[in-house]
Parts: C-alpha cells; structure tokens; sequence
C-alpha cells in the first residue's frame, strides 16, 4: 500500500509545509497550519504512472472576431451597476462579506428577480436547510418565483444534478466554506477543500456558460476566510460591507475582468430585505443639523458616482497628558497630517485638545480629497463658528499648506447642486470643470485662506485663544 502522504496547509495563505509548525512562515500567522492529506488534490503533485506528453494547440492572433460579453440582469439596478452592467455568463463571481451582514438575502433578491425575468436560477444553500431558505424566500416576497433550490455541500453531487436539468443561466452557492469534494480528502473549510471546490464551480462555469455566484464569509481582519487562493480564480470579486448598527450597506468591487472596479451598489436592510438607494447622499445626509459647529458637508466620490456625506468634528479642551484622537469612518494617519499643517501654516494650536471625528452614517471615506472638509469641520468646531449649511467642501491638503485640485470636480459640484447646496469651498478649477450655476463657488489656493474663511468672520465661543488669528 503506498504510504499516505500527509502535509500541513496553512489556512490564511494555502503555504505547504512537511511539519506542524506553531507560525506560518510564509505569512506569519499564528495557528492556521492544519494538516491536510493533500495527495490527489491541487498540489498533490502528478499521479504515478499518469505522466502524459502535452498535446499542442493552435495560436490564435490579437485581432478577430469577438463578441460583447453577454450579460443578464438582475433587476436589481444597484446589484448590476456594481457588476459593471450585470452578470455576464460563464463567468464565476465571488460575493464576501461578515456573516449576518446579508448576503443570502442579497442573492435571493437577486435570484428572485432573474427568475421572474424568465432566467432559470439555481439556489444551492449548504449552510440552511430548504425549510430555512423557504422562509427567507417567503419574508421576501420571492416564493412565487420558480428559483430552485438545493440542499447540498458536496461538489461533485451538486455538479451532476446541474448536468442533468437544463442548463440555467445562474448557478449560487451558498457558501464555499461549506462545499467539500471527494477528490480532496482533508475537512471541509479548510483550504483544501475550498480550492477544489470552487475551481471544479470554476470550470463549470466556462464550460457551460452558467454564470455561478460564490458567496464567501469574511474572517475577523477582512479577508475571504482562509484562502485568498479563490480570489485569483474567479472573474470578479465584490465585498458586501456596512456598520454594525446601521441599516444600509455597501456592495463595492475589488476585482471584475469585466467591468470598472471602483463601482458601489448602495443598499438599505429593511423588514422586507434589501431596498436599493438611488440616492445615497440623501441617505447620508438624512439628519443632519446645519446650524451646530464642527460639521462640513465633504462632496465625495465613489467610483463614477458623487455621494455626499457630513464629516463631523468635536475639539475640546483636554485633561489628559496626551491629547485624544479618536476617528471613526476616515485615516488616522490623514488626520494626524491634516492637524499638523493646520499647526504648522495656520496657527491653529490643536495640542491641548481631544479630537473627535465621525463619518455620519456609518460611511467610510478613503479619499484624500476629504482633507479640506476636515479641516473645516476641525477649525468650525474649535472656533464654535457653524459653517454655512448650504456649503460643500472638497479639496486635497498637502504639506506645504496648498489645497490641491482633485478629479471629477465638476460632478460633485453637480450632485451638490441637485441637493440644494449654493456654496463650495474648493481649490482652483481648472478650465473645463463646471462651476456651481447659481451659488458661490470659493476657489482658495491655501489652507490659512480657509482657516480665515471659517473663522475669520467673528470670534466664536468655543476656545478662540487657540487660532492665532494674525498668522
Ligand atoms: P443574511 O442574508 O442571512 O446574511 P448572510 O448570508 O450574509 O450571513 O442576513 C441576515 C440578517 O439580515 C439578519 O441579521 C436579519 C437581517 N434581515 C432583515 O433585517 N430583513 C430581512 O428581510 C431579512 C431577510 C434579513
Ligand atoms: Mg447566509
């Protein structure tokens, strides 16, 4: 009998050692190495006594013909415009996301919608039960629709009941940590079985030309749990994300071979599952209160679409030895910069202070553009002067003090226009972006002609002895 041949597999980073080892050493996590009957499978190496002679194919040159990839839709307009224009068939989609955050719901909407356009839809949940998925189905109002289901976490049953039945236009599983396949012999979850599984999805995928969504959960620091391996095999890579304790979420794409990458989908969760938000500014800035100091409105972009959020900013006197930073929704590091040349070149002296910034609604920022939004906040707030509530701010900050020009201006001053705002604070245009039509539109070059902007006008109530005001 040939000897088994046992490995250890790291589960975060699928390294390949010959012994249990407490750390990986190719990624250095602690604890991940399991070990892994790994011979057959991917990596395996090849089978004794199978070694062929490869067989040459044609090459084929750049130019020839070709056709647009065919897309089906899900009629759900946020879901496609974050798959670059729907789903396009034979390719293979990986969905991430923390558990709970609502992926099954997600897809089940989704599935519901292609069903009732007539696509043919498979369901394969391995992780609830028919009775389960039912039930969702049914809170959802998508019963009636002839999506059909599947129970099952084995690859190869799941393959040969697809091949049976016509072929359907969507294949979704429901997830791939639970999928295990007889060709790998190690637990299912582990990294592994998950290979396996999803390229034998993979391949069917190409070879069929059923479009197959992959739904992955999300380990504690952000990534697909365990291997980053499937990311790479499949076409297009979209994380479902929000904050815990509110309502809406975000669909973004890391990777799509088909389409632009830097889409977002905006989603609320409600009683009846996902609605989708045309508008997410409006979301965003649904409660706002424009008369207190320390908020600006930041008019972002993400992606190809403008979205409006209010950054709020709290400086108060502190009583400790070092000052507090604490930020939710935006870079410590960014804000750590932005204090220091408000320090430096405008003489507001935040040292003393606790600093609190907060992303209204839960909204992540990750555009430098946001420096100049912040900074009007910061001064606002510290200076107790409110900042004019019909005013948008955008602007990059650099070190020396100048206030940078960012992309896209003209369409954030667009949407700022569609939701009622008459000012913004920006840095030089240049020729051919728009200004606002009927506000005010405030170029400034230099971060202390914003500072003077903002405080300049009075002496508020806040601390006004810590903005130097002659610098
Ligand atoms: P689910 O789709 O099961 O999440 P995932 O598949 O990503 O683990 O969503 C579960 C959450 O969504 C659960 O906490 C309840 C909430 N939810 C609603 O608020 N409304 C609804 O109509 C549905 C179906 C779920
Ligand atoms: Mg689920």
């Amino acid at each position: 009998m040939a000897k088994q041949k046992l490995s250890f597999v790291c589960q975060n980073c699928g390294n390949v050692t010959t012994r249990w080892q407490g750390k990986c050493e190719a990624c250095g996590e602690w604890n991940t190495i399991v070990e892994e009957n790994v011979a057959g499978g991917i990596g395996g190496g090849p089978q004794r006594g199978s070694l062929r002679k490869g067989k040459p194919v044609a090459l084929m040159p750049l130019s020839g013909e070709m056709e647009e990839a065919p897309r089906i839709h899900t009629g759900i307009a946020e879901f496609d415009r974050a798959t670059g224009g729907g789903i396009v068939r034979g390719s293979a989609i990986l969905i991430g996301g923390d558990p709970g955050i609502g992926k099954s719901t997600l897809l089940m909407q989704s599935a519901a919608g292609l069903a009732r356009a007539g696509h043919k839809v498979v369901y394969v949940s391995g992780e609830e039960a028919v009775a389960q998925v039912r039930l969702r189905a049914q809170r959802l109002r998508a019963a009636d629709t002839d999506v059909q289901l599947m129970a099952e976490t084995n690859v190869e049953d799941i393959l040969a009941t697809l091949a049976q039945e016509r072929r359907p236009d969507l294949v979704i599983i429901d997830s791939i940590q639970t999928l295990w396949s007889d060709m790998a012999d190690s637990a299912p979850g582990t990294v592994t079985q998950v290979r396996q599984g999803v390229q034998s999805l993979v391949r069917y995928a190409k070879a069929s030309g059923a479009a197959v969504i992959l739904v992955g959960h999300v380990t504690k620091d952000g990534q697909i749990a365990g291997p980053r391996v499937v990311e790479h095999m499949v076409d297009a890579v979209l994380y479902f994300e929000g904050e815990g304790g509110h309502h809406f979420r975000i669909l973004r794409t890391v990777k799509n071979r088909f389409g632009p990458t830097d889409e977002i989908g905006v989603f609320e969760m409600g009683d009846a599952g996902l609605r989708e938000v045309q508008n997410p500014s409006e979301l965003f800035l649904g409660e706002r209160n424009g008369k207190a100091p320390g908020a600006a409105v930041f008019a972002g972009m993400e992606g190809t679409r403008p979205v409006l959020v209010e950054i709020q900013a709290l400086v108060a006197p502190t009583s400790l030895g070092t000052p507090r930073r604490a930020i939710v929704g935006w870079d410590s590091a960014r804000l750590a910069m932005v204090l220091a040349v408000l320090e430096a070149h405008c003489g507001v002296r935040l040292g003393q202070h606790d600093v609190y910034l907060n992303v209204a609604g839960g909204y992540r920022i990750s555009e430098p553009a946001a420096d100049l939004a912040v900074a009007a906040a910061l001064v606002s707030s510290l200076s107790g002067m409110a900042l004019p509530s019909d005013c948008v701010y955008f602007g990059e900050i650099s070190l020396s003090g100048a206030v940078r020009p960012v992309a896209h201006a003209g369409q954030r001053i667009k949407e700022a226009e569609k939701l009622g705002f008459a000012q913004a604070v920006l840095p030089e245009l240049s020729k051919d972006a728009g200004r606002m039509r009927d506000g005010l539109t405030h170029e400034i070059e230099t971060l202390p002609h914003l500072v003077a902007q903002v405080a300049g006008s009075g002496r508020g109530r806040g601390a006004p002895e810590a903005i130097d005001y002659d610098s």
